[in-house]
């Protein structure tokens, strides 16, 4: 048997360096190491963002952004099965199924939702204040995308780890009812899931506004890692290794010796925190100079994208679509 490995991608817009190090690169990572010996499924969770977000264009361009990220940074829609959650329509419909033999007590320990209705607390409003189905149903819809393709592993961050289980609970429950028909997932912690610090040493989030954009003019890039904040040492004092740009460094410079040399600089000074930023800018352009050429080359060609998306979509519907109608029979629609 093949192992089947699935993740969903939120489309939240083009990546910042963050995005890229924390997300984008461990999951092609873990795709190239799957391919050998299984098949991977990639996709817009583009559902997913709607409890949270109403603009439609935003998410339309979102969505765009996120599919020639990937595209750019080499995924190969050939070898993966890399589709838009909307383009899959038996997802939702086993979305509604799966709600039959989800306990509203389970969906209550939802982590998202009893943080929303912390928030409220603290507050002093309402507890479901701004809280919609579709952030109190979210967990059952990833269930959906995981289970609609006998997923084996999901990769996902901490954060998401309940919601596999849960997927996992869910299935359960189905398959005690109806049969084995679903297949029970597991989750794999990302490796290499790095946070990166933004340039204000906090977390590297849009949130913050400390971000460094990777698929922006060069210039904004480098502008922005100049501005990364520092302590005020002198170029030939001792510094703190564990600094912003060497943390950054580190995970974005492929060569060893480079990084050592940076490493050493600080360590026994004689490196400024200046000549570090360039040399981080210099690895980020080497990095990326490719890769956003490639990026802009597909945002001017929206048909393309969305011909690559059909294509995928039209993979895994097939596998879908067989699923689904033996779902239906299990439980009675057929
Ligand atoms: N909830 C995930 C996130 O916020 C995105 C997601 C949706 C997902 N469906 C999924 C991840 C299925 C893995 C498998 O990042």
């Amino acid at each position: 048997m093949t192992t089947r490995i699935l993740t969903g991608i939120k489309p939240t817009g083009r990546p910042h360096l963050g995005n890229f190090v924390g997300m984008i690169q461990p999951t092609l990572q873990l795709i190239k190491d799957t391919a050998k010996e299984g098949e991977a499924y990639v996709f817009i969770a583009n559902y997913h963002a709607l409890n949270q977000d109403k603009d439609a264009a935003q998410i339309r361009k979102n969505t765009y952004e996120v599919v020639a990220t990937f595209l750019a940074l080499g995924l190969d829609p050939e070898k993966v099965n890399f589709y838009k959650q909307s383009d899959v329509p038996e997802i939702t419909e086993l979305t509604s199924i799966l709600s039959n033999v989800t306990p509203k007590g389970l969906m209550n320990r939802s982590h998202a939702y009893k943080a929303q209705r912390d928030r409220n607390e603290e507050l002093g409003k309402e507890l479901d204040d701004g809280v919609n189905m579709g952030l109190f149903n979210y967990p059952i819809l990833m269930a959906a995308d995981i289970l609609m393709f006998d997923t084996n592993i999901v990769p996902v961050g901490k954060d998401q780890i309940q919601h596999v289980e849960f997927a996992r609970d869910i299935a359960g429950s189905f398959n005690h009812i109806y049969g084995e028909v679903l297949t029970l997932p597991e989750f794999r912690i990302k490796e290499d899931a790095a946070t990166v610090p933004g340039l204000d040493g906090r977390k590297m989030s849009k949130s913050y506004n400390n971000t460094i954009p990777v698929f922006e003019d060069p210039k904004a890039m480098r502008k922005a890692v100049m501005r990364i904040v520092t302590d005020s040492k002198l170029p030939e004092e001792p510094k703190d290794p564990d600094n912003t740009i060497f943390q950054l460094y580190k995970e974005v410079e492929k060569d060893s010796a480079k990084v050592k040399a940076m490493y050493d600089g600080f360590v026994n000074g004689g490196l400024g925190y200046g000549d570090a930023k360039k040399m981080l800018a210099d690895s980020l352009d080497d990095m990326l100079a490719e890769p956003r050429k490639k990026f802009e080359e597909l945002m001017a060609n929206k048909k393309y994208l969305d011909e690559v998306m059909q294509m995928g979509a039209q993979k895994v519907r097939k596998q879908a679509m067989k699923k689904i109608s033996k779902v239906r029979r299990k439980v009675g629609l057929d």
